[in-house]
């Protein structure tokens, strides 16, 4: 594909789409809607209205520094805070499919369509790619993003449009707009995160004692397997216990599978053959740094048969 063409040709596109009127877009802090949020600027300037929304469920200092790396490339980002809805609509929840759908309902049923309405914008930029569908339409799982292919109608469920301009592409084409947008390397090297955010990153109830755990886990695990360069990595909170021993005294705790995949676009992947050390290294850090964990094990299935996420 040209690349340089496919972004021409996009804001072209999306100019003709909006004309005179507002649209809003809300960044996750990933490759893709920071891209859609660059793409859109480009083409439709201070008619788009860029916001982040802290859910609770994102990785540790994400909405600061979404806002300082927008800030260099001249978009201004606001912060909507949402803790309480969410954590409140997914009070109870422990089934994945629910869960995703729960995030859904909050953010395009609630905090899209207040924002929308408060500031009279028709339209909502959205990063959905093509593996996204794939997966949705497929039954393997319902991408929080996908609303169209399964029968949603925007407009009509939240009174506004959606445009979806990287449709097309999957993870590597996106990373190579990105690149070409004038985006950082550490946002479009960035390696995927899901839309569901830490909530996918824990089996069962994703409660907000639970999501600080992973949040931990993650910062450590994020900073030590940085240098392996793979695909994507991250540690998953499992909803079962182990016995352990903690200072003489047995602790019934806390178990966290490490994830390290190799892969091109997420449809097929192989775990990473970490070095002993580090694997060492990071286990000691989750035990002793999070209260509670006692038991860190590290995933080898490859996708197929497993997916990526555990969630
Ligand atoms: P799976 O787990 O299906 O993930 O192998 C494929 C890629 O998509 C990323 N991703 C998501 N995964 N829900 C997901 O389960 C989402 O909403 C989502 N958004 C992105 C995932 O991290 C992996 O890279």
């Amino acid at each position: 594909m040209n690349y340089k063409k496919f972004i021409k040709e996009k804001i072209k596109e999306i100019k003709k789409v909006i004309g005179k009127e507002k649209a809003l877009s809300v960044l996750s802090g990933g490759v893709d809607s920071s891209t859609v949020t660059v793409l859109a600027w480009r083409a439709i300037g201070d008619q788009l209205k860029t916001v982040f929304i802290n859910n609770g469920l994102m990785r540790d200092k994400e909405p600061e520094n979404v806002v300082k790396a927008f800030k260099k490339l001249g978009i201004k980002v606001e912060v909507v805070g949402a803790q309480n809805k969410f954590f409140r609509s997914l009070k109870g929840i422990t089934d994945p499919e629910e869960k995703r759908e729960a995030i859904t309902k909050t953010f395009y049923g609630d905090v899209f369509k207040e924002i929308i309405k408060k500031k009279k914008i028709k339209f909502l930029f959205q990063g959905t790619i093509l593996t996204d569908i794939e997966e949705t339409v497929a039954g393997i799982k319902r991408q929080h993003n996908v609303l169209a292919q399964i029968g949603i109608d925007p407009q009509k469920e939240f009174g506004y449009q959606i445009i979806e301009p990287l449709i097309e592409l999957r993870k590597d084409g996106v990373r190579k707009v990105a690149k070409l947008l004038g985006l950082p390397k550490s946002t479009y090297q960035r390696m995927p995160f899901p839309g569901p955010a830490l909530a996918a990153r824990v089996i069962g109830e994703a409660k907000p004692e639970r999501i600080a755990i992973i949040r931990k886990a993650t910062n450590i695990v994020e900073k030590e397997l940085k240098n392996t360069g793979a695909f994507q990595y991250f540690p998953v909170l499992m909803e079962d216990k182990a016995t352990g021993l903690r200072n003489n005294k047995r602790e019934f705790g806390n178990i966290i599978i490490i994830r390290c995949v190799e892969s091109k676009d997420a449809r097929v992947a192989t775990p990473t053959k970490i070095p002993w050390k580090i694997l060492e290294k990071i286990t000691k850090r989750l035990t002793t740094e999070i209260p509670g964990v006692n038991r860190v094990c590290y995933d080898l299935t490859p996708k197929p048969p497993a997916t990526i996420e555990y969630v």
